[in-house]
Order: structure tokens, then sequence, then C-alpha cells
């Protein structure tokens, strides 16, 4: 990226997510009482949309909605975060992307999601917004929409120089790495680097070993998160310790689609890789404080003040 425009584009997932705050979780065939109930607007690509949008980046998706009340409320949600909604598609006869979740006192989170309208992305709707996209300083996906969309986006945009990231989650032993030649920053948790490459990672040297051989089959930088110590940047030649930021958590749902999403802010606004992860570190964890997964986002001003 040598020039930037601040511009941004998601291709994936959006979710209506149905939050349950509860003292504990259920055990099969147990019903319990859990206090407090919230809905609000979820999906990774829809909150790494709104986490770059809220910073001030111009942001477009490309995802699909179902033809249900869900559907409209995500194009009111999508607008009213200034996103463009030029290439959200309206799925007839699908139900919206709607996410079950449970998050416990610890903060910790449990998500079922229905992919729903979701499942109907193709390669086509990329093609449909090369023009949008093709104008972005980066394009960011994640693995809740079919697999082909983001084998075709990588490709594409390999062929235009334009930088991508891929969060690869939730984790799926389907993603075939051979396919992801070109990408410029893959951004796995420890597990999905050792599920993906069948290496070990439990020291340090093993992870940057894993996230090499990756780097060995096309992928340009692996950004490994380590949950509470914090990540790890690998490219061919260098490592970048990306140090933890400890808050105490009230909801961590969504926090790591705010890291994904402020990372691609701050890049698209020029800051190198290592110190727009680090600034995402900051913008994640100030998320994890607050409830609600897009609720808990930042915008700019809020992030400067804290
Ligand atoms: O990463 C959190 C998100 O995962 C939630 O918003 C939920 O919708 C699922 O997609």
């Amino acid at each position: 990226m040598a020039e930037y425009s601040g511009r941004i584009g998601v291709v994936g997932s959006n979710m209506i997510d149905l939050v349950t705050y509860t003292d504990r979780m259920p055990a099969p065939g147990e019903t319990i009482e859990a206090p407090e109930f919230e809905l609000g607007f979820g999906g990774k690509g829809a909150n790494q949309a709104v986490a770059a949008a809220r910073l001030g980046s111009a942001v477009s998706v490309v995802t699909c909605v179902g033809d249900d009340m869900f559907g409209h409320q995500q194009i009111t949600n999508f607008k009213d975060n200034g996103i463009d909604t030029t290439h959200v598609h309206m799925i007839a006869n699908k139900s919206s992307g709607v996410a079950p979740i449970f998050v416990e006192p610890s903060g910790e989170n449990s998500i079922l999601i229905i992919k729903g309208a979701n499942g109907a992305l193709t390669p086509a709707h990329v093609d449909g917004a090369a023009e949008t996209l093709a104008a972005c300083d980066a394009i960011l996906m994640q693995l809740e929409v079919p697999l082909e969309v983001n084998y075709h986006t990588i490709a594409w945009a390999a062929s235009k120089g334009i930088v991508t990231v891929l969060n690869p989650a939730p984790a799926s032993t389907d993603l075939d790495v051979s396919r992801l030649a070109g990408l410029s920053f893959f951004c796995p948790n420890e597990t999905e680097l050792a599920t993906l490459t069948g290496m070990p990672t439990a020291t340090d040297d093993d992870i940057t070993a894993a996230a090499r051989h990756l780097i060995a089959q096309g992928i340009e930088q692996v950004v490994v998160t380590l949950g509470g110590r914090g990540a790890r940047l690998v490219t061919q030649d260098k490592v970048e310790e990306i140090a933890p930021i400890k808050v105490t958590p009230v909801d961590t749902t969504g926090a790591g689609d705010a890291f994904i999403g402020s990372f691609a802010h701050f890049l698209a606004s020029g800051t190198d890789a290592p110190d727009a992860l680090r600034r995402a570190a900051r913008y994640a964890a100030q998320t994890i404080t607050r409830r609600g997964t897009q609720k808990s986002y930042l915008t700019a001003e809020e992030f400067a003040g804290v």
C-alpha cells in the first residue's frame, strides 16, 4: 500500500446476536433461569466492518441477509454506522444469520451460529463488487461464508495488489491452506494454527515454525493471537511480539473481531503492521470491558479518551 484511501472492504458475514447472560451453563436435560438477555448486531464480518467504521474508515460490505425482519434491521444498522450497503444482498426464502450466545460471569462466551443467508454468498457477489473492492486499502474476510468466496477474493485481490486479511474463525478443518497463496495477513489463534498446520504450538519457537510453514505456502504474514499472552506477527524473516493489554473482562464477545477491524483501520491509515497491531490490541481490550458485541465498540473519539 503506497498511498492510503482509508477505504476498507469486508467480504463476509452478519448475524443477529441473541445474548443470554447466565450464572452458569445448563447441564444436558437441565432447565435453569438466566438473569438477562440482549438482542444485538453481530456476525464476524459485520463486527469487523463496524469496528473499522466507528474508528473512521470508509467501509463497504459484501454480504447476504435474509428476507426477514432481521435482514432489514441489519441493513439499517450498517447505514447507521456509515457503512456502504450497495453490495448487501437480500436472499429470498432464507433466514438471516443468527447467533445464540451465552456469556458467563467470567466474561467468557459460548456461541452457536446458524448461517442462514450467509451461506448464499458467492464469488459472483464479489465480482459484482469488484469496482468498490478495487478502491480499498484492505479487504477483510472470515469463515462464516462459503470457503470458495474467500479463495476467490484472495486470488482476485492478490492479482490487483490489494492487501487481504483472513481471520480463520470459526475454525474449520476444511480450510485449504494451499488456496490462500497471496493472502497478506492470516490471523489464526494458536489452536487454529495447530489444526491447520498439523504442527505443535506449545512453545514460542513452535508457533514461529508453524507460522513460517504457512508462509512457505504463499501466505505473506501471519498474526497469531495468543489470548492473555498477546499476539505475534511472523514474517519470513522477522518476529514481532504484541504485548497483551490487561483489563477486567465483562464480555469477551466480538473482541477478536474488534481486533481485526481496528487493525485494518490503522493499517489503512498508513500505520505499519506491528504498530497497527499494538493499537488494535488496545482497542480490542477496551471492548471486553463492556457488554455486547458491536455495542461495545468505541468510536475514534471514545478510543482517544481511554
Ligand atoms: O465473534 C463474535 C461473533 O461470532 C458474534 O457476533 C456472533 O454473531 C458470531 O458470528
